[in-house]
């Protein structure tokens, strides 16, 4: 991802910015499109996981559809070209504006999160002459074995409908003659590396769907949701094995002639595109602890306070071969001597909260003043859910192929 180029180049920006290699991404999207074209699975990327308009641009050209969950998002996908044919809005709390406005749109479905919302969509495209194609987000019960902050699919989550309330459910999809019912959904979880995780949920969809059958209701579509996790610890910046993913729900789930099996993957087509690029602003030896301060913090990046999440940290200033390349007159005016020694760090964030640590303890290279910075794997939830507390300027972005 950081040839000696792309340092050089980073050393004429203003920092903090996330840094996008596109043909990273490209890489990934080839692989997953491969991967799941072999089962005839159709993929909706969960645009919630970055919206970034380059990178919603590619991903639209690659041909996969687009998983929503507010009406701009949905407005989004359309203005960046993805078919609305190809658009799904999910989400627990849908506004009656958001709902008309995806009506309006004409989108592919709704996964509906609530009798209660059935109830709502059912009225609302009633109003406007239209039906609205339906899928229930069913609530499996099945552990995803992630970090409890980012896990659905419990009893204890808000998520989806439970599978006791479904008697409820086909009584109402009886009566809303304004919908039409396509299948079924569910997401138990993001990050999740073990994949056993999907026998469990290919388990609970087969289930469902022969309780829907018998109920009278022919699912047409199954949709599994996302969650496949990528590895955020090895430097090499690996391609999530989209090969295993698929084959699980190849060799588990039963698929009926007719059916479409429907992923919405997010974090796992984008994570590895983009590292948030920063310059350490001050360096404090303490008698306890030496702390790297940076100029970016939770407010470019939050994943780390908010889930305890690791992202690999790494100096590339300090990188021996970016080391050779800066002139003599740069060394002295800096006092950039190379230095080999490995200290432990604290690597924080300029906000005013305790939190705003990116992580403690972290072995680097002797660092300096000006060092620049990569917090890697941070294409997914990263720049989306950048804010402006402290009245942060909002964080920049540059691409591989060019500044934007
Ligand atoms: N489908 C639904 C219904 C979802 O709620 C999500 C993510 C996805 C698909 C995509 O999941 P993915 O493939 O990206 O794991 N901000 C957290 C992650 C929140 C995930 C929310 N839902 C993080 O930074 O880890």
């Amino acid at each position: 991802m950081f040839n000696n180029t792309t340092i050089n180049r980073f050393q004429d920006l203003d920092t903090p910015f996330y840094y996008y290699d596109m043909e990273v991404l490209r890489q990934t999207l080839d692989a997953c499109r491969e991967a799941s074209a072999k089962h005839g699975f159709h993929v909706h990327y969960a645009m919630k996981a970055n919206f970034n308009p380059r990178v919603l641009d590619m991903i639209q050209s690659f041909g996969f559809g687009a998983d929503c969950v507010s009406g701009n998002e949905v407005r989004a996908a359309i203005e960046h070209g993805f078919g609305k044919d190809k658009v799904v809005f999910a989400g627990v709390g849908k506004s009656d504006k958001e709902i008309n406005f995806a009506l309006d749109a004409d989108i592919f479905c709704f996964n509906v999160e609530s009798v209660q919302e059935l109830e709502i969509i059912n009225e609302l495209a009633g109003a406007k002459g239209k039906k609205a194609n339906v899928a229930i987000r069913i609530n499996p019960n099945v552990d995803a074995h992630t970090h409890h902050f980012i896990t659905t699919g419990l009893d204890e989550n808000k998520f989806g409908i439970n599978i006791w309330q479904l008697p409820d459910v086909a009584t109402a999809l009886r009566k809303c003659e304004n919908l039409k019912f396509l299948g079924i959904h569910f997401h138990i979880g993001s990050q999740i590396t073990d994949l056993e995780v999907y026998k469990s949920l290919c388990t609970r969809i087969n289930e469902m769907q022969d309780w829907f059958e018998d109920h009278g209701f022919p699912v047409k579509v199954l949709n599994t949701g996302g969650g496949l996790g990528v590895d955020y610890y090895s430097p090499n910046g690996n391609i999530a094995d989209f090969e295993s993913y698929f084959q699980v729900f190849k060799s588990f789930l039963n698929v009926k002639p007719g059916q479409e099996v429907h992923f919405e993957l997010g974090r796992a087509l984008v994570a590895q595109s983009a590292s948030l690029i920063s310059r350490v602003l001050y360096v404090k030896n303490g008698k306890k602890k030496n702390f790297l301060i940076l100029d970016a913090g939770m407010t470019e990046l939050i994943r780390p306070m908010l889930y305890q999440a690791y992202h690999l940290i790494e100096n590339l200033s300090r990188r021996a071969e970016v080391r050779g390349l800066r002139s003599e007159a740069e060394k002295q005016a800096s006092d950039l001597t190379p230095h080999t020694t490995e200290l432990k760090y604290d690597v924080v964030g300029p906000i005013c909260e305790s939190t705003d640590c990116f992580q403690k303890d972290v072995d680097l290279p002797e660092s300096f003043r000006g060092d620049l910075i990569a917090v890697r794997t941070a294409g997914a939830y990263g720049e989306v859910m950048a804010s402006g507390y402290n009245l942060r300027d909002h964080v920049q972005s540059v691409y591989s192929e060019g500044v934007a």
